[in-house]
């Protein structure tokens, strides 16, 4: 799976003068905060240099899970137009783009993030190459959803993570609240972002949700620790995200 290419050339150019050293730096600090699940009041992207290295070494794999879950969307409802989107912990606009490749009729993205250098090169990514309206929320999801309106598909990937668990139900009933369609969450291919979904989708079921995918069913998952389940997909990286 493959970046589309009006987004790989944007971030190839945000990353043009970057110096290496730098930027390796700041992808080790990002990935040690990743593994670890930290949660020190501080966000992992609160800066620029952290930002820029999600894009050389996160962005390409999360585009590809994103892009491979709204596929199995699109499978199990070739119905499903969404002409409106609301997404929660955007990041640079990872399900923005997804989306629009999936479903070019977009009209509406609102994008909610909470570090305002994430939205800076979100803005920018997304200027004058996507259709759709799309209007970046700044913004804690715990607290800051009040205002939003539903949207046709509502979605949140790889953020469950950075939530304290205690505040995950009142986040996930307020992402329901907000579902006008189809709501979807993506989190790491962990034993950890496995056992996340699985509350997410036991707390959907009881607040009356139908599901989709991956299993198209209410019952309880079979799988008992220490199985546990993800999905795979690979992932074209560029010269920089090797180096
Ligand atoms: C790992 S990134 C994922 C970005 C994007 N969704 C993707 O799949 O590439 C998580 C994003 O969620 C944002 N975030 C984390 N907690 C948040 C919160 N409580 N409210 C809003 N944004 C949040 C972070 O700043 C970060 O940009």
């Amino acid at each position: 799976m493959e970046l589309p290419a009006p987004l790989r050339q944007g971030v190839d150019s945000l990353l043009e003068k970057v110096p290496l050293p730098a930027l390796k730096q700041a992808a080790r600090t990002l990935s040690e905060r990743y593994r670890a699940e930290l949660r020190d009041g501080r966000l992992h992207m609160g800066e620029e240099m952290a930002v820029k290295a999600y894009l050389a070494t996160r962005l390409p794999a999360t585009y590809a899970a994103v892009r491979a879950s709204l596929e199995a969307l699109a499978d199990a409802r070739p119905d499903f137009q969404p002409k409106t989107l609301l997404d929660i912990g955007a990041g640079p606009g990872t399900m923005l783009w997804a989306t629009t490749d999936a479903w070019p009729e977009l009209e509406k993205a609102v994008l909610v993030e909470a570090s305002a250098a994430v939205r800076k090169v979100g803005q920018s990514l997304a200027a004058g190459t996507i259709a759709a309206r799309t209007e970046w929320v700044a913004g804690d999801a715990t607290i800051d959803l009040d205002g939003l309106k539903a949207a046709d598909l509502v979605s949140i990937a790889y953020v469950l993570d950075e939530v304290a668990p205690a505040s995950l139900p009142k986040l996930v009933d307020r992402l329901w609240q907000l579902t006008a369609d189809t709501l979807l969450v993506v989190e790491p291919g962990t034993p950890a972002g496995w056992q996340r979904i699985l509350a997410a989708r036991q707390q959907l079921i009881e607040a009356g949700a139908h599901l989709l995918a991956p299993c198209p069913h209410a019952a309880p998952c079979p799988l008992a620790p220490p199985d546990w389940c993800h999905f795979s997909r690979r992932v074209a990286r560029s010269r920089l995200h090797r180096l």
